[in-house]
């Protein structure tokens, strides 16, 4: 598999190497809800309007995110999914020094390196909590910024609130910023508790979410950043207008207000991933990261199958699985997979079964 692909991008890659039409994959591979949301299927009634551009500031979905958020609309920026915002965010920051904790989300690296700014990769500790003590020996006068993502892509594990503040108060230390990417906390049950959204007002911190997750949806490309009006006005300054459709702009605010179709995917989530975790661990040959949210970190403790052979032989059946080799911090004993519907997790545990016992 080629450096750089994400688990998002595998699908396309299975599908033309085996010959099966993408829609008939099961994709364990990319981390999306299993479950595309009702609203999706009410764009056709906004066809009508596609004869109108998108707002270059669309306001009315930065109060919704901001009531969402509990933050004012101010201290929004939206962007063509978070991965539009992730690389505004280097680009601004750019040449400054980049720190990251591995093994974590590769586009940070990416980023990093494509807009010309020098990054640190910091190993995590080996339960992959954050080490904060080897964080701050890698900060130099050049440091810009931290980037961590919570609950952690791929290991799934929920960095706490007391952690992540310390981190925010090194970074001010240390006059950069604390890049705290939150596509995965949806996810984990009251989750605002755990978000550092409210906290970007006494950091120089800012926070990443996405439509892209929870709603199940991921072609809709809406992301959105919270933080000091400062940053947001220099990101604002280098984005291209009009990368965010008005379909998606449209869907955003009947996504973001459907509360409670976001915690019937919470509980679907929590129940099929002790029961994927339950399943999973009863494999000889697998150890388990225990997860906080919708994927699981798997690591092949047996000689003889790597995490790329797994996949190979996953692929030729229709299932798509993350090898986790190119992930920096990983190695090609692990791989990943996304926690979906009962029957897809069925099919999972006994195709697992199969090629390990
Ligand atoms: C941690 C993390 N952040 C951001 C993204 C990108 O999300 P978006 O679709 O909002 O660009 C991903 C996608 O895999 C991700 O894993």
């Amino acid at each position: 598999l080629s450096e750089g692909l994400h688990g998002g991008e595998l699908e396309w890659v299975v599908a033309a190497r085996h010959g099966i039409p993408v829609d008939r994959l099961t994709s364990f591979a990319n981390t999306v809800a299993p479950i595309i949301p009702a609203q999706v299927y009410d764009l056709q009634r906004m066809f009508r309007r596609l004869y109108l551009y998108s707002p270059r500031d669309p306001v009315d979905v930065r109060r919704t995110i901001g009531k969402f958020s509990g933050v004012p609309p101010d201290r929004v920026l939206v962007g063509a999914g978070s991965t539009e915002l992730i690389h505004l965010f280097f680009q601004t920051l750019s040449p400054g020094h980049v720190i990251i904790p591995v093994p974590t989300y590769s586009e940070y690296a990416s980023a990093a390196r494509k807009w010309g700014s020098p990054s640190t990769l910091v190993k995590l500790a080996p339960d992959f909590d954050l080490d904060l003590d080897a964080i701050d020996a890698a900060v130099t006068k050049r440091t810009r910024a931290i980037v961590v993502c919570n609950p952690n892509n791929p290991t799934g594990r929920l960095y706490t609130k007391t952690k992540l503040s310390a981190l925010a108060r090194l970074a001010d230390d240390a006059g950069a910023y604390l890049l705290v990417d939150e596509a995965y906390l949806c996810f984990v049950p009251h989750h605002r508790r755990h978000s550092m959204a409210a906290e970007t007002r006494r950091h120089r911190a800012a926070v990443l979410d996405s439509l892209s997750k929870l709603s199940g949806a991921p072609s809709l490309r809406l992301g959105w950043m919270i933080g000091p009006p400062p940053l947001l006005r220099e990101l604002r300054r280098k984005k291209v207008p009009g990368t965010v459709s008005n379909l998606s702009l449209w869907l955003a605010d009947s996504l973001l207000l459907a509360s409670s179709q976001r915690e019937t995917m919470q509980r679907l989530i929590a129940r099929e991933r002790a029961y994927l975790e339950a399943q999973l661990s009863k494999i000889s040959g697998l150890a388990i990261t225990p997860s906080d949210c919708n994927f699981i970190l798997l690591r092949l403790t047996r000689r003889g199958l790597n995490s790329d052979q797994l996949f190979d032989r996953l692929a030729a059946k229709g299932l798509v699985i993350r090898a986790a080799g190119n992930i920096p911090g990983l190695d090609r004993r692990y791989f990943r997979v996304t926690v979906r519907t009962h029957r897809d997790n069925l099919k999972l545990v006994r195709a697992l079964r199969g090629e390990l016992e």
